[in-house]
């Protein structure tokens, strides 16, 4: 009778674990201001605006910290930290499986604790490794970034004391945001980490972090003006995104760097150092900006990876037709060491020199070992439905 019993028991287990992984009220954009003790609204004007939730409910260890200094990045005031405990995890419940998703975890260490002795530990998703985490005494938050289909209506996002240290892993900010209509060619057994996403020609006033109505996945891109190109931008700016492949930010297609003259080429460096050999990809997005006279000229160009050429590619211009074409060059997968050079040549016929408004690079993460594991659940799952038959024919 006993063994009944604890088979029954064991049913009921497998039961309620298969049942919270497909939990109904699941979201579909989740940000947690880790260690926060209240709520904060987002700002924009839109009801599918993501407000910064407190983070009790995701997750069950670890202790509250606030910092001694106030920043203006309200996200960088608090965090969690984990000073018992070799993995602590966040589960975040979704609304459905099989989801696209921009992961972004953020730290900033502000030396909470007065040791001024900044931790490095590892980030983990679903049981693969996201990033090795090292925190510093800088003013900025530092920030991890991955696209990662979901396979479960859940992810969890964990945080590890590496083997051969003693350090408190700890976190400020995580973010959620479903992205499934961009980044088509993504799929479920590649992950991709971002190395850079860059807003070429545009200076540091501009945003990098903006409202929903300019960007819609929250995505963060950096400024960066080029002293050796030209940094243009469209005459009027508008603040809100284009339609079209990826959604990028007008205020990203605005800006942009343009080489000096028409037969030069624009070079652009990628270091990807420490992690030496990758399989990169790359994203990049092109639309002259500027209004030109006359308007018959022509913008195309060749894209060389380590002087392989791998794309040609037309550049609208935003004040041609219904000013809101663009165009997206997505080149992957790149087998990169250490660094790669990307180059930006005018192609024939191209009577407009070369430019570029903005490129997202990514290392690819192998993540079809988590699938197995998945598969194994199921199995287990399949297999106590079939003890629970069992069981039920010897009980009636
Ligand atoms: C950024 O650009 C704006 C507008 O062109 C300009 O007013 C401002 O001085 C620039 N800031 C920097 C830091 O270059
Ligand atoms: C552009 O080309 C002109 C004429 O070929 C040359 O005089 C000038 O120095 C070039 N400018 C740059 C920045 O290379
Ligand atoms: C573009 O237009 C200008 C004047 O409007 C003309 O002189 C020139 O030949 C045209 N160029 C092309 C390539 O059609
Ligand atoms: C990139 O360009 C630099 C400068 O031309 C060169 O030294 C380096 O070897 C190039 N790297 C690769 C990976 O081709
Ligand atoms: C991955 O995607 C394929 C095709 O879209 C699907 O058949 C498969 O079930 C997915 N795998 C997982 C683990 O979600």
């Amino acid at each position: 009778m006993d063994r009944w019993k604890t088979m029954l028991v064991l049913q009921l287990v497998f039961y309620a674990v298969n049942a919270s992984s497909y939990e109904r009220d699941g979201f579909y954009n989740l940000r947690i201001d880790c260690g926060a003790s209240t709520e904060t609204p987002a700002p924009g004007k839109y009801n599918s605006d993501v407000p910064w939730r407190t983070d009790e409910k995701f997750i069950q260890t670890g202790e509250n910290k606030l910092l001694p200094t106030s920043h203006t990045d309200f996200q960088m005031n608090t965090l969690r930290s984990f000073p018992k405990g070799q993995k602590s995890c966040y589960t975040l419940p979704f609304y459905r499986a099989d989801y696209k998703f921009l992961f972004r975890a953020g730290f900033y260490y502000g030396n909470y604790d007065g040791l001024s002795k900044p931790p490095s530990f590892r980030l983990e998703i679903d049981g693969t490794s996201w990033a090795d985490v090292t925190t510093s005494m800088s003013e900025e938050m530092i920030y991890h970034e991955l696209l990662y289909i979901t396979k479960k209506a859940q992810a969890r996002v964990c945080l590890i004391r590496t083997m051969d240290n003693i350090d408190v892993p700890f976190i400020s900010s995580l973010e959620a945001y479903n992205i499934d209509v961009a980044y088509d060619w993504m799929d479920n057994t590649t992950a991709l980490y971002l190395h850079s996403r860059i807003n070429y020609g545009a200076n540091t006033s501009i945003e990098q972090r903006m409202n929903y109505d300019a960007e819609p996945y929250y995505r963060i891109w950096k400024s960066k003006e080029m002293s050796n190109y030209r940094n243009i931008h469209a005459d009027s700016m508008r603040f809100d995104y284009m339609i079209g492949e990826n959604r990028p930010p007008f205020p990203v297609m605005g800006f942009a760097i343009q080489a000096r003259n028409l037969t030069d080429s624009i070079y652009l460096s990628i270091d990807f150092s420490p992690r030496t050999s990758v399989q990169a990809y790359f994203v990049l997005y092109f639309m002259d900006p500027v209004f030109r006279v006359p308007q018959n000229q022509t913008s195309s160009v060749e894209i060389y990876i380590d002087s392989n050429e791998r794309a040609v590619t037309d550049i609208p211009n935003y004040n041609s037709l219904f000013g809101n074409q663009f165009h997206v060059v997505t080149l992957f997968s790149v087998p990169v060491n250490g660094s790669a050079n990307v180059t930006i040549s005018p192609a024939e016929g191209s009577t407009l020199a070369p430019l570029l408004n903005a490129m997202e690079v990514f290392s690819a993460i192998d993540v079809s070992e988590s699938g197995h594991l998945f598969n194994l659940s199921s199995l287990l799952f399949i297999t106590s439905l079939h003890l629970l038959v069992i069981l039920m024919t010897q009980l009636f």
